[in-house]
């Protein structure tokens, strides 16, 4: 695929996610040399800066999240990419005037990206004033556009949106982004599975009990609650993170890696999810709400004392549910799902149970537990594959331990980066394989739509759990069997609770 040299619209510059994450990982690509040769950043903002302001702005924006602390000499590289056009994006007189801007000076390239840093209320008068404006034709250069999650608020809405855009785009000029496909690790799940061939053979019903994919976090909903507060766990995280991951560990081998080939694939995992009829959604889904506590010793504020947060909001900062992959290499295995802000420790991991043994010959009493193999995949904060196995403790009984091989694959001198490097990258060199199709959305809507629906009416209580806890041990009665637990850690001795 190639890199060619383009501008790189930015709506929203000013705000937030371009201020933490866009615009370091521009500068980031510059520092690795992948920014093609003459490509031009282009922000946009209502605010009435000019260049030099800007290039202060992001200056200050890097001196506080440059890897490595800034570097001048790439700075002034950099900062030649970086342009300012004011504007009001509610205002679509704007966007002739931008084209104007784009086309009359020849420093910036014809093939353009948009990256939509805004409201997600604003995506689809955004594309459609894009397009009133001239901006989305493609007769000197690509056009893409570039959007976060959530597409859409529920099956309705991504769907009407989905309308609005197909009038504008062509599919394969929006880039809807999951930034957790950015990340290395969750990359790493289709090269475990596919490039490993001792896995593949127990990859099935036969010989996993159980899948776990959890995302705890320990912060709160910190300022964001004007979004969260009508978002709720299940619509920022399950929705599209949780699911994607579900995709990548469920999936049949793609025919390549190609983007067209790995979507067919986790398109048809999302549509062999069994839906959740309205009366199992309290067996198979589980909602909380934190309250005050304490996350590393720090006593914090319960979700409702935070700034912004209606008084009687009932919005789920804890969200778990069990989903059947109706399918022949699935049938029968439950798979949990869980996430929560304000948990006891911050942890992306994927926790594969297998099943036990038909005979147990190990064990010295009937009481003692019999323990599973698991493979875990850890995603973040620590990177790593470790799997679990018995063995046989030194000494002259024959007692059993379980010991933990760990391919931690981190090298001290291994390039770090950040899911928005690649991602940006990807846009530039046309590659859609770490975005989702829109049916992909559709298909993941559809899954969390009755849970919501159920949700939503119940809106005069919610269970609750003291912040910096693992929540509410209530969510243990969403498994299936007595042996069935979360796991927490990718520790062995902190094997479940
Ligand atoms: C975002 C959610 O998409 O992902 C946030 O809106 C969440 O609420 C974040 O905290 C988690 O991402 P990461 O990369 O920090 O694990």
């Amino acid at each position: 695929m190639i890199e060619e040299p383009c501008t790189y619209v930015i709506f929203g510059a000013t705000g937030n996610l371009a201020r933490i994450k866009l615009m370091p990982a521009l500068y980031h690509l510059e520092v690795a040399g992948r920014l093609p040769e003459s490509t031009m950043i282009l922000a946009t903002g209502r605010r009435p800066w000019n260049r030099d302001k800007w290039i202060s702005e992001v200056r200050e924006m890097l001196l506080a999240k440059a890897r490595d602390g800034l570097d001048e000499n790439v700075f002034k590289q950099f900062q030649e990419r970086l342009h300012y056009f004011e504007g009001d994006l509610s205002d679509p007189n704007m966007y002739p005037k931008m084209r104007e801007f784009i086309n009359n000076d020849p420093v910036f390239p014809q093939n353009v990206a948009f990256y939509m840093s805004i409201r997600p209320a604003e995506f689809g008068v955004v594309v459609q004033n894009l397009s009133e404006g001239g901006l989305l034709n493609e007769e000197h250069g690509w056009r893409r556009v570039v959007i976060e999650k959530p597409f859409g608020y529920d099956l309705e809405s991504a769907r009407a949106l989905h309308q609005q855009f197909s009038r504008h785009l062509r599919e394969e000029q929006v880039y809807r982004i999951d930034h957790y496909l950015g990340k290395g690790t969750v990359q790493n799940v289709l090269v475990f599975r596919f490039a490993n061939l001792m896995l593949e053979p127990l990859w099935n019903r036969n010989y996993i009990d159980h899948v776990q994919i959890t995302h705890s976090e320990t912060l709160g909903v910190g300022s964001r609650a004007d979004y969260y507060d009508s978002a709720g766990a299940m619509r920022d995280m399950i929705q599209s993170h949780l699911l994607q991951l579900l995709t990548l560990v469920a999936m049949e081998p793609p025919v390549s890696m190609e983007a067209e080939a790995l979507r067919d694939e986790k398109v048809k995992v999302l549509k062999s999810i069994r839906p959740i009829p309205p009366n199992a959604v309290h067996a198979q889904t589980f909602r909380a709400q934190y309250t005050t506590g304490f996350v590393q010793d720090q006593k914090v504020k319960g979700y409702l004392q935070e700034d912004k947060v209606p008084k009687h909001s009932v919005t789920e900062t804890y969200a778990a549910m069990k989903l059947f992959i109706d399918n022949w290499r699935w049938a029968g295995v439950p798979f949990y799902l869980r996430t929560g802000k304000r948990l006891a420790e911050a942890q992306s991991m994927i926790s594969i149970c297998f099943k036990q043994p038909p005979q147990q010959f190990f064990r010295t009493s009937q009481i003692q537990r019999m323990r599973s193999n698991w493979i875990l995949l850890g995603i973040q904060p620590t990177e790593c594959i470790k799997a679990e196995m018995t063995v046989k403790e030194p000494g002259l009984e024959m007692n059993t331990r379980k010991i933990s091989m760990d391919a931690s694959f981190r090298k001290e001198d291994d390039i770090q980066k950040e899911a928005y490097e690649e991602l940006l990258l990807d846009v530039i060199k046309g590659d859609r394989s770490l975005f989702l199709r829109y049916d992909e959305v559709e298909y993941a809507w559809r899954v969390v739509e009755p849970i919501l629906r159920v949700w939503a009416m119940e809106r005069d209580y919610i269970p609750t759990y003291p912040a910096g806890s693992w929540g509410p041990k209530e969510s243990r009665r969403l498994f299936e069997k007595e042996d069935q637990r979360w796991r927490h850690s990718l520790l062995v001795e902190k094997e479940d609770s």
